[in-house]
């Protein structure tokens, strides 16, 4: 291979082929820089040992693909390139042989600079041979390699489920998919494996896990892809802290592949206290937690600064920023998304010099050294005023309602405005930097539903199969605000990994589930007949989880988004650019399934 030869190769035979990546004509001798999927060896043809072979080199261009038989040779000292592992050698060739020419390339994988994102995926099969690429899809190789391995060493069986199936309950859209057979019925592609892996706890397969696609339609983001991988697993009997156990050990597993060491156990937060420190479910514990400053003000103090005496006032700390210029702190006010009536004071500098004496104490309060940025996020005199907001259904929970606008309003701005800095307090590093901050979390004690204001109804928050708390079974009907979920998410960087509980195996704790998410027992019985049926034959208690693939390998390969580590991945319009999916379909093909297309306007 092109990445194989090393010094004490010198005088063998070999025979190497890959790709042209590079030629250099000298006139009597010319160099390839000849390409595999693990490195590059310069390949010489030198017109004086054979004038032959070395006419034929003129013809090579970018791409070729050829075999070059020779013999290695140690480089004179002077000629060593010591940046990659074969810069002591190179081949001298005897005989060169064109295996397939190439078109001029719309960009060449040894380009340094990155052609636009529209090409790259047009031509997928050149940007794979990037060698970030082909990192990227080794890697990927690697880590789920590790993950089943040490699942299949936990006692795991991995069993496939169907990909034509009907909805599941994950709550996105569904791609659907006609039946030729049965005109006018669908299959639906599975959001993801959930009852079928609940169902084979029924069947008694105590262990199960599977790498598996997803098919969701959804919005899609950086880290959102309409059909994604994840590692889900289900066990009979546990308590979710095995569940965690098992994860911490195919995560360390996969880590260690890419080769980072992990600290287990991961730390575990209360999602209320994810809330009211970060602002959010999926806190980045790379950076400082916030802190409700509002004792270091008078009364006076607030009334004159128009701030909510009710509700926090959030200081977000973002360390080694440095003082701001007017514009700077101009431009942080773009990066504010007001939820229930939060504001935001850019401007600390101005409040102390006018409250020296609370300036003081927010600066001892929240440990900020000179050079931090210290921002408030407070809420205006009207938050949480709305009509109708005290008799909020949730307006008992630990974390009322227009709190939550707040601490949400000064999550959201915490993560963007430690992102705007990046550059200014190097907290996160680039990718494989050595030593690489990981820092995981276990978040627990979700609230059981979701209030939808649109609809005026509770949701489930995770699924409608997660287990309520034992102690919150009785509050199901009387009071579902306050009832927590045996739910948990497992979060890394800011980044949720992945979500999981404790699932209901008894019919009639399921029934009052559907019964307070407002779902009729028909309407329960139309969507997931087939499950309630199963669970009345002898289901034990089981739980799980599912992890993304793709989000794991982005973050171990330092990218931003899921498509530099997916082969073929999708637009944010869902397009697939190289193949040019979706199309239209012939009208026969669409007469036989029975279906009409009408074009909306
Ligand atoms: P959930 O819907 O939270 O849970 O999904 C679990 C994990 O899958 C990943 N993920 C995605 N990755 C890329 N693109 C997407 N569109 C996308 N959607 C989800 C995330 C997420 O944390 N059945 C439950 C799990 C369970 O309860 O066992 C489920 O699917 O990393």
């Amino acid at each position: 291979m092109c990445g194989a030869l090393r010094p004490s190769d010198a005088g063998k035979k070999v025979v190497l082929m890959g790709w042209v990546n590079r030629r250099r004509d000298l006139g009597s001798i010319i160099f390839v820089d000849l390409r595999d999927r693990t490195g590059v060896t310069q390949v010489v043809f030198n017109r004086e040992l054979n004038a032959a072979v070395h006419d034929k080199a003129e013809d090579l261009r970018n791409e070729f693909v050829i075999a070059a038989i020779g013999t290695v040779k140690k480089r004179d000292a002077d000629t060593i390139n010591p940046n990659i592992p074969t810069g002591e050698v190179e081949l001298v060739t005897e005989e060169l042989r064109i295996l397939n020419v190439s078109k001029q390339l719309p960009f060449l994988p040894s380009d340094t600079v990155l052609a636009n994102e529209e090409m790259r995926l047009k031509y997928r099969y050149i940007d794979l041979r990037r060698d970030a690429m082909q990192f990227n899809i080794e890697l990927r190789h690697k880590v789920a390699l590790a993950i089943r391995d040490n699942l299949a060493s936990q006692g795991f069986f991995e069993i496939e489920t169907p990909f034509m199936t009907r909805s599941t309950p994950e709550g996105a859209r569904d791609y659907l998919v006609p039946s030729r057979v049965q005109p006018g019925s669908f299959y639906a592609l599975p959001q993801s494996p959930q009852l079928f892996k609940q169902i084979l706890m029924i069947s008694g397969f105590d262990k199960y896990f599977q790498i598996v696609r997803c098919f969701r339609d959804e919005d899609l983001r950086a880290d959102r892809q309409p059909e994604f991988t994840q590692i889900d697993l289900e066990m009979s009997y546990p308590q979710p802290e095995r569940v965690w156990e098992v994860v911490e050990g195919f995560l360390t597993a996969a880590f260690k592949a890419a080769g980072h060491e992990i600290k287990t156990p991961f730390p575990r937060m209360d999602y209320d206290d994810a809330i009211r420190q970060y602002g959010i479910d999926k806190p980045d514990l790379r950076l400082p937690a916030f802190t409700d400053v509002r004792d270091c003000f008078t009364p006076a103090d607030l009334e004159q600064l128009a701030i909510n005496k009710d509700l926090p006032v959030i200081a977000i700390r973002t360390p080694g920023v440095g003082e701001l210029s007017r514009k700077e702190r101009d431009d942080i006010k773009p990066l504010f998304v007001s939820k229930g009536g939060a504001r935001v004071f850019e401007d600390f500098k101005r409040i102390e010099n006018k409250f020296a004496e609370a300036g003081a104490k927010v600066r001892q309060k929240t440990g900020a050294a000179a050079d931090d940025l210290l921002v408030l996020v407070v809420g205006s005199a009207q938050a949480g005023k709305t009509p109708g907001r005290d008799d909020h259904p949730a307006a008992k929970r630990k974390v009322t309602p227009a709190e939550l606008a707040i601490y949400a309003s000064a999550g959201i701005l915490r993560v963007a405005l430690a992102q705007k800095y990046a550059d200014r307090h190097g907290i996160f590093q680039k990718s494989g930097d050595p030593g690489k901050d990981f820092r995981f979390l276990w978040v627990t004690n979700f609230p059981m539903f979701e209030y939808d204001e649109a609809d005026r109804r509770w949701v489930a928050a995770h699924h409608p199969f997660t287990s309520p708390h034992d102690e919150d079974m009785d509050k199901l009907e009387s009071d579902p605000a306050m009832v927590r979920a045996l739910a948990y998410d497992v979060v890394l960087n800011g980044t949720e990994l992945g979500s999981g509980s404790v699932r209901i195996h008894r019919q009639d704790i399921q029934r009052k589930i559907f019964h307070a998410l407002g779902m009729t027992e028909e309407e329960a019985r139309s969507r997931f007949g087939f499950f309630l049926e199963a669970l009345e034959y002898g289901t034990p208690p089981h739980g799980g989880i599912a992890l993304g693939l793709d989000r794991i390998v982005m973050i171990l390969a330092g990218a931003d988004s899921l498509r530099e580590v997916i082969p073929f991945p999708k637009t944010a319009a869902a397009k697939d650019l190289m193949v040019e999916a979706p199309t239209p379909v012939a009208e026969g093909q669409l007469r036989e399934l029975g279906i009409g297309v009408v074009v909306k306007k």
